[in-house]
């Protein structure tokens, strides 16, 4: 591999122009979304694509999401129903991916889907991703920017640390205010399923379209039921529903902990309990506290209602057994 240093730059119109004509040209180009940042790359094109997969060390049949502006956009390369159009009018832009049949005559890259008839397709809600979108005038694949496994980067020097030589542009617009992936609901069947629980919530996507059931965005699941794969996971053992920290571990506190003792390191979510905040500080703070010489990250337990669902799941994920 070449040592290559991306160009790291604050996301003005000239920045903007040049990650754009960088993307257009085949290569990469990570950008912040409101949820986390993303390792973007022309949809429509094969060897952007591919390079997408090597440069996370992803199976290539894991699918990525293709990003749009808009839901108009949108309709160009997915069969949006009446489900689709009632999520898009109130979710979009925002944190929801929807699974959708894919329409051949769209021109995306087969690679995108990973052999499926489906594509995954969300417009994003943040000023940065969408000027790119518009300067680009392309769908953009882009999964979370960092290597496959990893936990996904909310600020710029995360992706610099993960991906730093694999990528042309990081476009450096600060923290993401989401913090966690988005919700991904599949809308390919008759049954609508929840694949990745996200900042739009269950419940409030049964409001609009009536009963959703939950799967699994594993594409390992069917080959290792009951296992939970191992995702989102920091170097360090994560060891969930703590209520203590031994004097080796590193201490991921929820709520006053005002007289929390024991932890090498601590870090708090949310001292007020807010499950928004302790969403946005999650992955930030689990790489802060995993550190060399640290023997495990003890979790306080989080309340599983609201967003909370979504963080339990990265964390399940992140203390599940390693393959
Ligand atoms: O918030 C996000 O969604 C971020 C930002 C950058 O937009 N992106 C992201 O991408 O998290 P990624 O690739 O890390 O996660 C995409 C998820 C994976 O779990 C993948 O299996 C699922 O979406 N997925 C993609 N295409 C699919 C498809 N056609 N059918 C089922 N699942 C799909
Ligand atoms: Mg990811």
């Amino acid at each position: 591999m070449t040592e290559k240093r991306p160009d790291l730059l604050p996301p003005g119109p000239a920045a903007i122009a040049r990650a754009a004509e960088v993307l257009r040209a085949g290569g990469l180009v990570a950008f912040p979304t409101e949820t986390v940042y993303g390792l973007g790359g022309d949809a429509t094109s094969d060897r952007a694509v591919a390079a997408i997969f090597a440069a996370k060390g992803r199976p290539s049949f894991n699918p990525l999401i293709v990003h749009v502006p808009d839901a108009a956009t949108a309709e160009r390369y997915a069969v949006v129903d009446e489900r689709a159009t009632a999520l898009m009018e109130v979710y979009w832009p925002g944190p929801l991916t929807l699974v959708l049949p894919r329409r051949a005559e769209g021109g995306l890259s087969l690679l995108v889907s990973a052999g499926l008839d489906t594509v995954a397709i969300r417009a994003p809600d943040h000023p940065v991703a969408q000027a790119l979108l518009a300067a680009c005038d392309r769908p953009l694949a882009a999964p979370s920017a960092n290597r496959s496994g990893a936990v996904s980067p909310t600020a710029p020097h995360h992706v610099l640390e993960s991906l730093g030589d694999r990528v042309d542009v990081v476009l450096a617009g600060g923290r993401c205010p989401v913090g966690l992936e988005s919700t991904v609901l599949d809308l390919s069947g008759p049954t609508p399923a929840l694949l990745r629980p996200g900042a739009v919530l269950r419940e409030e996507i049964e409001r609009l379209i009536g009963p959703v059931t939950v799967g699994t965005d594993d594409p390992e699941a069917p080959k290792s039921p009951g296992q939970l794969a191992s995702h989102y996971a920091p170097s360090a053992p994560v060891r969930l529903e703590a209520g203590e920290a031994a004097a080796d571990e590193a201490f991921l506190t929820f709520g006053p902990d005002r007289f929390v003792r024991g932890g090498a390191a601590r870090l708090n979510l949310s001292t007020q309990g807010d499950l928004n905040e302790a969403a946005a500080n999650l992955f930030h703070h689990l790489r802060q506290l995993d550190k060399p010489g640290i023997r495990a990250i003890a979790v306080m337990p989080i309340p599983e209602q609201g967003l909370g669902v979504a963080i339990n799941d990265r964390l399940r994920r992140a203390a599940a057994p390693r393959g």
